[in-house]
């Protein structure tokens, strides 16, 4: 039998999503007294879209919904991003035909049987037209609109090279003049996407400003046995307790990994596959750990995993590893990028890895 907890894609209805009441809540909130803008911090795979979604379709509320990483496949181009837009577009006239009528309006949209296009070349069409139509549209039918931008941290990319768009000023400019227009914002990378938005930053244009914020944590021990034995119990099995505690021990409460482990221990219910769920776990990881941009972050990960945990102890390891000495400077940049990409993070003077598979993967860096 199918179990709807370990579906390993983001989860969309209620039904399939184990606890978060109180992130749902605090969205709820949000939606119906908060500020323009929700920020939803938390590391990989701890369910920020599952969140989401389900919000999004539990309330039944107009949105559009953009997952920014498709530009890191497509492009951070205007072709890309109108193309992005549209289809979103489409999806929101899809359940509520009336905006249709608004967007026709807008110069260079072209309407082909009921599908939205974006033609850029016959128009100066920016974004805040488009965003100043749908919030016209609310106004007029006295409903709210969410925006929301799944890892938005990428954006930031758009702000360099060819026509260029600076979202953390259309973003200021909603914020003031759009008043049934709410953004919703979620970020992995949780450091980098504070810094994008620029909060807490003078010369970011949306300094000052109020927000909502919620950070999404792991569960704890008994939750992930919980949460495992309900998924277990839904393929009708009732693994041994030592197996639920290995998993538990080995991914600790992240939901991602949880899910990962417990769908692939349903379709092969034989304890000795369980070193392979967890080799298997690594290799994801491995290629994401790829991606880092200089040899340092992996040598820092991989000096923190074994156990070097305060700053002077990473510094020594990274100069053997390189064989020179670094600066202090190096050092804290290093330390710093690692900590606003949610890899690691710092507490009382420490430094220890966010997520345990990646904790075993750096070992081996
Ligand atoms: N509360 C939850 N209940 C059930 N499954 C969850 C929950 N949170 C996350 N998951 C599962 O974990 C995985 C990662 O969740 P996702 O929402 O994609 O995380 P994020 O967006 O933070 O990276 C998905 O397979 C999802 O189904
Ligand atoms: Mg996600």
């Amino acid at each position: 039998m199918i179990s709807l907890l370990f579906d390993p894609r983001p989860k969309i209805s209620r039904d399939e999503l184990y606890d978060r009441d109180y992130e749902l809540n605090k969205l709820l909130e949000f939606l119906e007294n908060g500020s323009p803008i929700m920020v939803m911090y938390g590391v990989r795979r701890i369910g920020k879209t599952s969140i989401l979604n389900v919000f999004l379709n539990e309330t039944n509320v107009p949105h559009i919904y953009i997952d920014a990483r498709v530009f890191e496949d497509q492009g951070y181009n205007r072709e890309t991003l109108y193309r992005v837009l549209s289809n979103a577009l489409n999806k929101l006239r899809s359940r509520w035909s009336s905006v249709l009528e608004y967007i026709k309006m807008l110069e260079g949209v072209e309407i082909m049987g009921a599908n939205i296009r974006f033609n850029r070349r016959r128009t100066g069409l920016s974004i805040t037209d488009i965003f100043n139509t749908i919030n016209e549209w609310g106004v007029n039918h006295g409903i709210i609109v969410i925006i929301s931008v799944d890892e938005a941290q990428q954006l930031r990319y758009f702000k360099g090279g060819k026509g260029r768009v600076d979202f953390t000023n259309i973003l200021s400019y909603c914020y003031d003049n759009l008043r049934n227009l709410k953004f919703i914002v979620t970020g992995s990378e949780m450091g980098v996407l504070r810094d994008f938005l620029g909060f807490d930053r003078p010369e970011s244009p949306l300094y000052g400003r109020v927000r909502d914020e919620v950070t999404i944590d792991r569960f704890n021990r008994q939750k992930s046995l919980d949460f495992l034995e309900k998924g277990f119990d839904e393929c009708g099995f009732k693994p041994g307790r030592t197996v639920l505690e290995e998993i538990v021990d080995a991914v600790d409460g992240i939901p991602g990994w949880l899910t990962f482990s417990g769908y692939k221990y349903c379709k092969n219910r034989d304890p000795r596959i369980i070193r392979e769920i967890f080799d298997e776990e690594k290799a994801i990881v491995l290629s994401e750990l790829r991606k880092l941009p200089s040899e340092y972050y992996r040598l820092a990960l991989k000096a923190v995993s074994l156990g070097n945990k305060r700053w002077r102890s990473i510094k020594q390891a990274l100069e053997i590893w390189v064989n020179h000495s670094l600066t202090k400077a190096q050092i804290s940049r290093t330390l710093n990028i690692l900590v606003k990409l949610g890899l690691i993070e710092k507490r009382e003077g420490e430094y220890e890895i966010t997520d345990p598979i990646v904790a075993e993967v750096a070992k081996e860096l």
